[in-house]
């Protein structure tokens, strides 16, 4: 199969080199000149875990090129992936469709022979057929059909979850594109992979549906730890209690700082326009969103307590600011609302983090970044555990206690326990829902 890949970010990278690995010749196409020369040097963009190795090999074996020239890669094609952003539309909570639209125009343009046109960008229903639509209209002899392939790959488990996923969602209406489809996805058919091959608008809903409801659990658990902490119960424990039932099940059910990220903040967002467009409030996800937003709001007034009501001249150590361990994604991080509440409040807020400083630089004004969370304890009032990275994970809690001038943790991931905090020295610990 020869497959073009429009788009060649988190998910058109990770999706095209995948692709390459199946043994297809995939061709990332960007219109970001930089992000293209980067890759065709042989660097990876993003940071994602073994992104880099299975780049390296496919690129070697000559299935995987990167080019910034859309029309000669999807010259010859038999599919063509959208795999561009769509962000929330300034203002209104929709989708922004730009991106995929316009890649859409540039793709009539450039068919030659017969070729699928295959939306994995996340996108409101009926957002195929608009592609559709858009291509026929600006080239009436384009011979094509397109399919929707939401993706539901997780950043930092990227490759994993593509190469084994819990299922692969195909929504089309032709049985020549169901073939197309069927053939890219051959090796994990081969394995026994779920694929599930429905219409278009199905297709585009299964994705908004499963990250509402994983925004869902989260913020049910997030508002259970509120409710934990007035009453005296341990979120942990009840979150374990809780998983364990089958019919739950134990992901996505940590209390924490609130979701955030590329996906969750704007898709519950689109979904919730979605509703409002065809006059069915999603009452639910509406709900998540506000109680999202709450939860961050409480994460900063924990914060401001635990440095005595002001953080006006405090020194606070902030370990982790990406959205989640194992990417440098700093979208709709937790971060961006808590960091600049301190900022803002006078505190002199140093940061640490394994890959979030290229991209949180510009997005964190004001803030010192460091390297050693031991030197960046040195004469802190306050250590805040904001994003759970493995280096955070095991610390020598003593050692950082001793170098603070007030050994105070704020553990907003719930990785250390109060009793290991007191025994380290530490004379205030806090947690979320303990
Ligand atoms: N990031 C995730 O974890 C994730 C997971 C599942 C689904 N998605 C969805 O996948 C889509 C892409 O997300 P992402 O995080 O990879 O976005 P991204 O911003 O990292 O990448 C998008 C890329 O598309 C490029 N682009 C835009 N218009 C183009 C055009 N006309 N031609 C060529 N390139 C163009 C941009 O330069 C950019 O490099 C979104 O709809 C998102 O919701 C993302």
């Amino acid at each position: 199969m020869r497959i073009a890949m429009i788009g060649t970010g988190y998910v058109g990278l990770v999706s095209g080199v995948c692709f390459s690995d199946f043994g297809h010749d995939v061709i990332c196409v960007d219109k970001d000149a930089a992000k293209i020369a980067r890759l065709k040097a042989g660097e990876v963009p993003i940071y994602e875990p073994g992104l880099d190795t299975l780049m390296e090999k496919n690129v070697a074996a000559g299935r995987l090129e990167f080019s910034d020239d859309l029309a000669a890669a999807v010259d010859g094609a038999e599919a063509v992936f959208i795999a561009v952003g769509t962000p929330t539309r300034r203002g209104d909570g929709h989708a922004d469709l730009t991106y995929v639209m316009a890649a859409a125009e540039e793709i009539a343009a450039a068919l030659t022979g017969y070729a699928v046109v295959v939306t994995k960008s996340t996108v409101p229903v009926g957002t195929n057929r608009q592609v559709q639509e858009v291509i026929a209209s600006a080239n009436p002899d384009a011979d094509f059909d397109v399919a929707s392939n939401p993706e539901f790959l997780r950043e930092g488990a990227a490759i994993e979850d593509f190469m084994k996923p819990d299922r692969v969602v195909v929504g089309v209406e032709s049985a020549h594109a169901a073939e197309v489809m069927s053939e890219i996805y051959r090796p994990l058919y081969l394995r026994n992979f779920p694929i599930l091959t429905t219409d278009l608008e199905s297709a585009e809903m299964i994705k908004y549906a499963a990250n509402a409801f994983l925004a869902t659990k989260i913020t049910f658990m997030n508002e259970i730890a509120g409710l934990c902490e007035k009453v005296g119960a341990d979120v942990k424990e009840v979150s374990r209690g809780v998983g364990l039932d089958g019919r739950i099940g134990n992901k996505f059910l940590h209390a924490g700082p609130g979701y955030g990220g590329s996906c969750f903040p704007k898709d519950t967002a689109a979904l919730a326009r979605i509703g409002q467009d065809h006059s069915f409030p999603m009452r639910i996800t509406e709900t998540v969103m506000r109680v999202n937003d709450e939860v961050k709001t409480r994460m900063v007034e924990k914060l401001r307590d635990a440095c005595g009501g002001s953080f006006n001249g405090k020194t606070v150590t902030v370990l982790g600011v990406t959205f989640k361990p194992n990417t440098d994604d700093m979208r709709e991080a937790p971060s961006l609302t808590i960091v600049p509440a301190m900022v803002g409040g006078g505190a002199h807020v140093r940061v640490i983090d394994p890959q979030g400083r290229a991209e949180g630089e510009a997005l964190l004004p004001g803030v010192d970044w460091l390297e050693d969370p031991y030197e960046a304890a040195e004469g802190a009032d306050l250590v805040v555990l904001l994003t759970e990275w493995n280096e955070f994970r095991a610390l020598d809690l003593k050692a950082l206690a001793a170098r603070m001038a007030y050994p105070r943790m704020a553990d907003l991931r719930n990785v250390y326990s109060a009793r290991a905090a007191e025994r380290a020295g530490f004379s205030q610990y806090i947690a979320v829902g303990r």
